[in-house]
């Protein structure tokens, strides 16, 4: 996690799902340069142009334009671009000017540092100008992202509205965050306006100032976090009486525990809630909220507490290694989904054992008629539990709609919680023999 994730969405919650929300997408969007195929319907867009144009304006003017590409169109822009960016790419020049011409420090360091993270997590030398410029030449296929925006400003327009402007950008990039899809910003495509103006009709009263890419995430996993400033670095508070407060006070606006897993789970559930559980699905689940994620951390950890503090898994199903409780039923806030836990230990099996395989804790059989989101959470090093594509160590299972299985633990203790849509889990089913 980094520093900004940890300073928002690390251990020091606040008690307001709004706010977790929002500071969940604010830390999650990043600057998404490789997309998948998959579209995205124009009703998606227009909702986050909807919602972006309350970014606020000195005096309410409002100075943003924004051009939608999709389909044939951004293709015919984008062969346009990455043919001037191969022929001519010295004959283009952006009507403003981005970076100072002599970064002072610490930016110069900061923009040093960029290039080296950026390039070196691509496997590219930073002396390969050949292949860099191929990089760059990614920014005009929008990264394969299925739709790109266009963003002007009226020429004549000061330095307060560019202002005003990038906090329009600002909320085109939070409010396709907060539908689990991401964007990169691009200030590449201003250079060649000369290019665009014709094929989007774009006036000759507006200057281009960006372009946006907007898509889903190819692999959201391998997202590189860029560094950030600690608070201390970035502000100067000069205030008197303004107190931290207590540990006491402190504690009094954590939430309980179990208050927290379900406020956690509510934002990932209102992004699974029209998915539908299967192979691929587990295998998106892993690579997006694997180990390593925020959300993994912070549904393992709270999980673990509710364990631990006794209001999860606390109904023993057969002795002390096999406990289930149902933490929450389905409701509306929860769009549906109930919210379960079980706790598993082959390490003392005392029933269910599997015959064939002795350390193998089994559990009850069951169905699943819409499916399962089961985040596996081992307790022990090594510890598993077998899904239905085989042993899951941290991470998802996500049986499909209608199947049924032993639960099984293998290496220990494992915490398996899940939501289920609609709240429905049948144990009347009969094993086969
Ligand atoms: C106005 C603006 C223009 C940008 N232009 C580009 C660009 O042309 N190409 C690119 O790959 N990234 C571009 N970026 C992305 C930045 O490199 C990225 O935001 C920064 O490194 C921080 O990383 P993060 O967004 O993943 O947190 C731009 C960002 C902003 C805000």
């Amino acid at each position: 996690m980094s520093a900004l994730e940890d300073a928002v969405i690390g251990d020091g919650m606040i008690p307001r799902v709004q706010s977790r929300r929002i500071d969940e997408i604010i830390a999650g969007r990043f600057a998404c340069r490789e997309f998948s195929d998959r579209l995205i319907p124009r009703q998606i867009i227009e909702e986050i142009l909807g919602v972006a144009r309350f970014a606020p304006s000195g005096a309410n003017i409002r100075p943003w334009h924004v051009h939608v590409l999709a389909g044939a169109v951004k293709e015919r822009v984008s062969a346009a671009l990455l043919e001037a960016h191969a022929t001519s790419r010295d004959e283009h020049a952006s009507e403003y000017k981005y970076y100072a011409a002599d970064l002072p420090e610490p930016y110069l360091n900061r923009r040093q540092e960029f290039g080296r993270l950026f390039y070196g997590s691509l496997g590219i030398a930073q002396t390969d100008t050949v292949v860099r410029s191929r990089q760059t030449a990614r920014n005009y296929a929008f990264f394969d992202a299925p739709v790109g925006l266009i963003v002007t400003i009226d020429r004549w327009l000061e330095v307060g509205s560019w202002f005003d402007l990038g906090m329009f950008v600002q909320n085109v990039l939070l409010a396709a965050a907060g539908r689990g899809l991401q964007c990169c910003p691009q200030e590449t495509f201003a250079k060649y306006h000369r290019i665009l103006r014709p094929m989007l009709s774009i006036s000759s009263e507006q200057i281009v100032v960006c372009g946006i890419s907007i898509g889903y995430a190819r692999n959201r996993a391998a997202r590189g976090s860029m560094p950030r400033a600690e608070v201390e670095a970035l502000a100067t508070f000069n205030v008197h009486g303004f107190r931290r407060l207590t540990a006491t006070e402190q504690g009094e606006m954590i939430m309980e525990s179990r208050e927290q897993l379900i406020e956690r789970s509510i934002p990932f559930l209102w992004q699974v809630k029209d998915m539908t559980p299967n192979a691929a699905m587990e295998r998106w689940l892993n690579e997006t909220y694997g180990e390593e994620s925020a959300l993994y951390k912070d549904l393992s950890r709270l999980i673990k507490q509710g364990v631990e503090e006794g209001w999860a898994a606390n109904q023993e199903v057969d002795g002390p290694n096999y406990r289930r409780s149902r933490i929450l039923e389905p409701t509306p806030e929860t769009f549906h989904f109930s919210i379960t836990a079980v706790y598993m230990n082959s390490a003392d099996p005392r029933r269910f054992r599997d015959w064939d395989d002795s350390d193998v804790l089994r559990g009850q059989y069951h169905g699943h008629p819409y499916g399962e989101l089961n985040l596996v959470v081992p307790l022990d090093k090594g510890a598993e539990l077998k899904g239905l594509q085989g042993w899951q160590g941290p991470g998802w299972t996500a049986p499909d709609p209608g199947s049924r299985h032993y639960p099984e633990v293998r290496g220990g203790a494992v915490i398996a919680l899940f939501y289920l849509p609609a709240g429905r889990i049948s144990y009347d089913f009969k094993a086969p023999a």
